[in-house]
């Protein structure tokens, strides 16, 4: 079997800010309980814009910087629960917008642990040497389908968009392990309302279900990886409630400056929040070549994912 890594990894957000104030003066809520209760200060919507073209802009750095030429790129994979309508696919869209050949292209919907089920799925195709780029991205508008009259859930999410072009790489870099489950007797905690379409939220239960999954799937691939916690360099966790995040870092025996946060500027950014919290830790050299990382998510379904791989191509 091949070792699958990333070559090149792009990001995207939406040039709009919008503040825990902008919300005071919407909602009946405040900076502080939303500070204190989720670790969000700010996001980013996306204005004019869907998700295929948040999508677009990310893949281009991401191919750009892998230094992969878009026509060998072999399939493309995004993972989205806001695809720009039922279909097309937003990855087909891609596919036309980035001028791709006719390669196969699928959207895939685990909801916030999307990148890491697209990521999980694209690494088969190369690791059986089937194809040999793979181009991945996490893309949502949930400003979409977000209720703004409904404070309790209006304040998490923020859109934004990660791709990765995945490839094989030297033997002691890439994927080397994963983790994937999902509980669909939890598929009433957090879903889209068939007649308004909006989002609804059970918050008490999927913090709990949140809370346990996320720290038992990043212990469960460092042992498929047959590495140990100290071994873990980096935990970049879906970026949901920062109380959440630092239950699993907690589970993992990490200390803070171990764990990515970016909640603080983007919110929830469902599947677009590993990606750019890795982007973020290489911009700040806080990810270099060699180091381990383990990326983790959950989301509705309820569904929840973990990858546990060396940063590196060689
Ligand atoms: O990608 C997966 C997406 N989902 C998540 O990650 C969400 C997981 N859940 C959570 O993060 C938490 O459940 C929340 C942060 C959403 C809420 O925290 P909580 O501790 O579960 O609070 P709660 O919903 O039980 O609400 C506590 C109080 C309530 O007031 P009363 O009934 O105690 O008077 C709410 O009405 O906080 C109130 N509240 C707010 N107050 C000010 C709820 N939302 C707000 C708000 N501003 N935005």
């Amino acid at each position: 079997m091949k070792n699958v890594g990333v070559f090149g990894l792009g990001t995207y957000v939406p040039e709009k800010v919008f503040t825990n104030h902008d919300f005071e003066k919407i909602l009946d809520t405040s900076d502080e309980w939303i500070t204190e209760m989720t670790g969000i200060k700010e996001r980013r919507f996306a204005e004019g814009m869907e998700t295929s073209d948040m999508a677009y802009e990310a893949a281009v750095e991401a191919i750009d910087n892998s230094g992969v030429a878009a026509e060998d790129i072999d399939l493309v994979i995004v993972a989205t629960s806001t695809g720009d309508q039922q279909f097309p696919t937003v990855a087909t869209m891609l596919q036309q917008k980035l001028g791709l050949r006719p390669v196969p292209t699928m959207d895939q919907l685990a909801a916030c642990t999307g990148f890491i089920y697209g990521m999980v799925t694209g690494a088969q195709f190369i690791q059986t040497g089937t194809y040999k780029h793979v181009l991945v991205v996490g893309a949502d508008k949930l400003s979409k389908i977000t209720d703004f009259n409904d404070r309790s859930t209006a304040v998490l999410f923020g859109d934004g968009a990660g791709a990765v072009v995945l490839g094989e790489v030297e033997e002691e870099f890439g994927i080397k392990s994963f983790d994937l489950g999902s509980d669909g007797s939890g598929s009433d905690y957090l879903y889209d309302e068939r007649d308004t379409g909006t989002l609804r939220m059970n918050g008490r239960e999927v913090f709990k279900f949140a809370v346990r999954q996320m720290g038992e799937s990043s212990v469960i691939v460092t042992e498929k990886a047959g590495l140990t916690k100290a071994d873990i360099d980096m935990l970049v966790p879906h970026q949901a409630n920062i109380r959440i995040m630092n239950a699993a870092r907690e589970r993992m025996e990490m200390p803070p400056e171990r764990m990515s946060s970016t909640i603080d500027k983007y919110g929830n950014t469902s599947a677009a929040s590993i990606p750019l919290s890795i982007h973020h830790e290489l911009k700040n050299d806080r990810i270099k070549s060699g180091d381990n990382l383990i990326l983790v998510g959950f989301g509705g379904g309820l569904t929840w994912g973990s990858i546990c791989m060396t940063w590196g191509v060689k």
